[in-house]
């Protein structure tokens, strides 16, 4: 439930990322393709196919658009259709944040910052990450405009063109599509759905991560399913990235959404890796501090990679804005609270959904260890694209189609339970109604 009162934005204006607001589809490849980048420019020359072509080079048109993106725009300017369809909380942000936000702008700071971050919050984030992980100098810590910033300017500082990328999906899309940005080759390890349960497979995973492999990049607790790796899990991929020299990157976003123990947070290879190794950790304040909009994130580095850390945040952002540096401030050092609240309140609303889609025909659902969807199968569905165009034309209800997350997703969809019940509930009615009159394909 929104708090405020004059915020006046419907939920269905809320967006979940950066990728997925790309609503272009890659253009088919040229037959020029093979053309220098930047002709030599003679205005006397005839037109060529190369001078009035203005499209983007090859990986990036290559890049997939994002099919939640695509069955959101069939319905985002319908008031009445009630929309699960991006991973967001609907609370407003907590007042004291937004007040340490305004503070910050009454006072004129309103100019750039260090490139790594103002150094009251890389000294919050230090203390409370030595807190939650292991000891954590400042000097380790960079503050980044938002968790998505944080994976693109890793990536780049650790990926080249044809390097090989290994993730673990269904995955939130725009991970698969950060290293081709790159012009990587992204290879994807699928977890297996067994007794209503997604697993991994760690021999496979272990197999695919061949010396040849530059990075491996894993979502846990996972967007969309809420896989969690265990702590031996974690133990066992490190010591073969180890042996193998394979950079290890931990998108850490919703450690602090975990249910399934009284744990603080979920596992962690901060836990345990040693701080000078190839393992980097990204984050953001978007999801259990309520800041989807601020755009803050952070990364936590070895001390080698650094300083060419700070040169990619030069040429990318420069920095984030000191006002939402600080509200990030107040968020880290008065946030337990916000994040206790935010966490009892997705537990309860993942129980709620999970018992009431369990009840429906036709639909097989577990809870979730952490994250904060509900990625539950259809039975005989075969196109959930389709299915989740067909869910807002005919049941006004916006959710995401699991092929989005990759194929092992088909058959599958995704409901974001970051929502009050009494929402939750209507969605549910409405999409029973559905079930009893819809034919699935
Ligand atoms: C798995 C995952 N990583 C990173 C992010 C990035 O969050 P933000 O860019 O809002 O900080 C998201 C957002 O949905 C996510 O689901």
């Amino acid at each position: 439930m929104r708090t405020d009162a004059d915020d006046g934005t419907d939920l269905v204006r809320l967006h979940e990322s950066t990728a997925a607001q790309y609503n272009l589809r890659a253009a088919p490849m040229r037959s020029d393709e093979a053309a220098p980048a930047h002709p030599a420019s003679d205005s006397t020359m005839p037109d060529s196919p190369s001078r009035h072509d203005a499209t983007a080079r090859a990986a990036v048109r290559a890049l997939a658009a994002s099919q939640i993106r695509e069955v959101a725009n069939e319905g985002m300017d319908s008031p009445d259709i009630l929309a699960f369809w991006f991973g967001e909380p609907d609370e407003v942000t907590p007042a004291f944040i937004r007040e340490a936000g305004a503070a910050s702008l009454a006072r004129g700071e309103t100019f750039y910052t260090q490139n790594f971050g103002i150094p009251p919050l890389r000294a919050a984030l230090a203390e409370y990450l030595s807190r939650l992980h292991r000891p954590t100098p400042e000097s380790n810590v960079a503050v980044t405009a938002s968790g998505m910033s944080a994976l693109m300017l890793v990536v780049e500082a650790l990926v080249a063109p044809g390097d090989r990328v290994v993730v673990v999906t269904p995955l939130w899309p725009n991970l698969v599509e950060i290293p081709k940005i790159l012009s990587a080759q992204v290879e994807c390890v699928p977890l297996t759905f067994r007794a209503g349960e997604w697993t991994l497979d760690l021999d496979h995973l272990l197999a695919a991560l061949t010396p040849r492999t530059r990075l491996v990049m894993i979502n846990s607790p996972n967007n969309p399913t809420g896989w969690t790796l265990t702590s031996a899990e974690q133990r066992t991929i490190l010591e073969h990235c180890r042996r193998h020299g394979i950079w290890l990157v931990a998108d850490d976003v919703y450690e602090r959404l975990y249910y399934r123990e009284d744990a603080p947070a979920a596992p962690s290879f901060l836990d345990f890796a040693d701080p000078e190794e190839r393992v980097v950790s990204t984050n953001s304040f978007s999801k259990s501090w309520l800041m989807t909009g601020w755009r803050l994130g952070w990364i936590v580095a070895p001390p080698a990679l650094m300083a060419d850390l700070g040169k990619l945040i030069e040429y990318n952002t420069s920095c984030s804005p000191a006002f939402v540096q600080h509200a990030g401030v107040a968020a880290i050092t008065q946030g337990e609270a916000t994040v206790a609240h935010t966490r009892a309140r997705f537990r309860r609303a993942r129980d709620y959904l999970v018992g009431e889609l369990a009840r429906l025909p036709g639909i097989e659902v577990a809870a979730p260890a952490g994250a904060m969807y509900a990625f539950f199968r259809v039975d005989g569905l075969s196109d959930s694209f389709a299915y989740c165009k067909r869910l807002v034309h005919e049941a006004r209800l916006g959710l995401a189609p699991g092929s989005a997350f990759g194929p092992e997703g088909e058959g599958f969809v995704r409901w974001c339970f970051a929502s009050d019940e009494a929402r939750l509930a209507d969605g549910v009615h409405r999409l029973a109604r559905f079930l009893g009159s819809a034919q699935i394909g």
